[in-house]
């Protein structure tokens, strides 16, 4: 695999949360082709068809941890045993519509989760670099026409929406009280930052009531593809994008801890920005069969119409900017869907990497 990065993460120990989850699936296999010494820690994967369990990444990590962000003492202890240098916080409980459900949780995990594992980080010197992420929704959204700058309020309507601008508050505050830059090199030696994606989509995710993985379930029946809002707006970018952000972040704040410990987007250009029903359509026509059924009613639970996201600070600042288009990220998602029951999961994201960084 061609190396983007320079050989920064061979050798390293990197702790990610949530590698059993979609995002945290891929992000170990692209470490671990880097030669990173991943240590993962969440809890067991949902189905039997995950990418987790598909690729076997669990089995080439230095340790494959299953725990509960939740436990303060659990995380601390795991944190002093492995002693990583770079941690990628991405578990979470993810999903608007649960949320709802299960409010509570929700909280428990996002917002007390986060700030157990900045309080694990605080525990050990061997953290340099802690990258936290949230989401595009931790924005308090007015439905405004412009993408939102990281400076924009926090808000969120629903409770995961909500929870993650909490965790952006909880993030800015232990940065400010206990990760200062100012302070750096004298009371601590770490750099902390957070990130905001737009809708990641990618192989290999079958979490309830997302788009992509409703689109599948219902191909592989051969059922008619129910679409709830239809004419929602979002920033949708194929889940190598914002990994490579994070990763790429996370070097840049190696090599100068006080210059980048801040809030970044990594979202797609604004030709990205399609209805729910141009993605699900675009899906049909990627897999050559299906049908969509317009299923929206005014009772239904609120979910944000409009949201989007600015990235010029990430462009201006990092020089990262994405590299697929809409249409790109929807062939290489139904790629993966159409080729993982037959072939090496493990071998089909690496080829998605490659040609991604081609
Ligand atoms: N998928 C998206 O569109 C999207 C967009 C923006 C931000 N995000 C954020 O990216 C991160 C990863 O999202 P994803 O889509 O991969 O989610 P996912 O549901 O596929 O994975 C979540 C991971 O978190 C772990 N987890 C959940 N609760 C836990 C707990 N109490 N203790 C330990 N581990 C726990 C799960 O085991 C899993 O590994 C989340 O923080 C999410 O909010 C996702």
């Amino acid at each position: 695999m061609i190396d983007v990065f320079n050989n920064f993460y061979k050798g390293k120990r990197v702790l990610v949360t949530g590698h059993t989850g979609f995002k945290g699936s891929w992000l170990s296999i692209w470490l671990h082709e880097l030669g990173a010494e991943i240590v993962g820690v969440a809890l067991d994967p949902f189905t039997e068809r995950d990418n987790f369990v598909l690729s076997g990444i669990g089995k080439k990590m230095v340790a494959d941890i299953r725990a509960d962000i939740r436990d303060g003492q659990k995380m601390k202890e795991i944190f002093a045993l492995y002693q990583p240098e770079i941690v990628f916080h991405l578990a979470a409980q993810p999903l608007v519509r649960l949320s709802y459900e299960q409010p509570v949780e929700t909280y428990e995990t996002n917002v007390m989760g986060t700030i157990n594992i900045m309080e694990a980080i605080r525990a050990i010197k061997s953290v340099k670099v802690g990258v936290m992420v949230t989401t595009d929704k931790c924005y308090d959204n007015n439905e405004q026409l412009e993408g939102y700058v990281e400076t924009d309020p926090f808000g969120g309507y629903d409770p995961y929406s909500s929870s993650k601008g909490a965790c952006e508050i909880a993030i800015q505050s232990w940065r400010h009280s206990f990760f200062n830059p100012a302070d750096y090199g004298n009371r601590h030696t770490v750099s902390l930052a957070s990130v905001r994606a737009g809708n990641v989509i990618g192989g290999g995710d079958w979490a309830k009531d997302r788009l992509i993985p409703d689109c599948i379930r219902a191909l592989e029946a051969t059922k008619v593809i129910d679409i709830r809002s239809p004419k929602a707006i979002r920033p949708w970018e194929h889940v190598l994008e914002p990994l490579s952000g994070y990763m790429f972040l996370a070097q840049k704040m190696w090599d100068d801890p006080t210059s980048y410990c801040e809030g970044w987007n990594f979202g797609p250009e604004a030709e990205s920005v399609l209805t729910v029903w141009e993605v699900a359509t675009a899906i049909i026509e990627n897999f050559g069969f299906g049908e969509l059924k317009d299923v929206s009613n005014s009772n239904a639970l609120h979910e944000a119409m409009l949201l989007m996201l600015n990235i010029n600070k990430a462009k201006t600042r990092l020089g990262w900017k994405p590299k697929l288009n809409a249409k790109e990220c929807i062939v290489l998602t139904s790629d993966w869907y159409k080729r993982y029951k037959t072939e090496n999961v493990y071998n089909l994201c690496v080829e998605e990497i490659n040609k991604f960084i081609e």
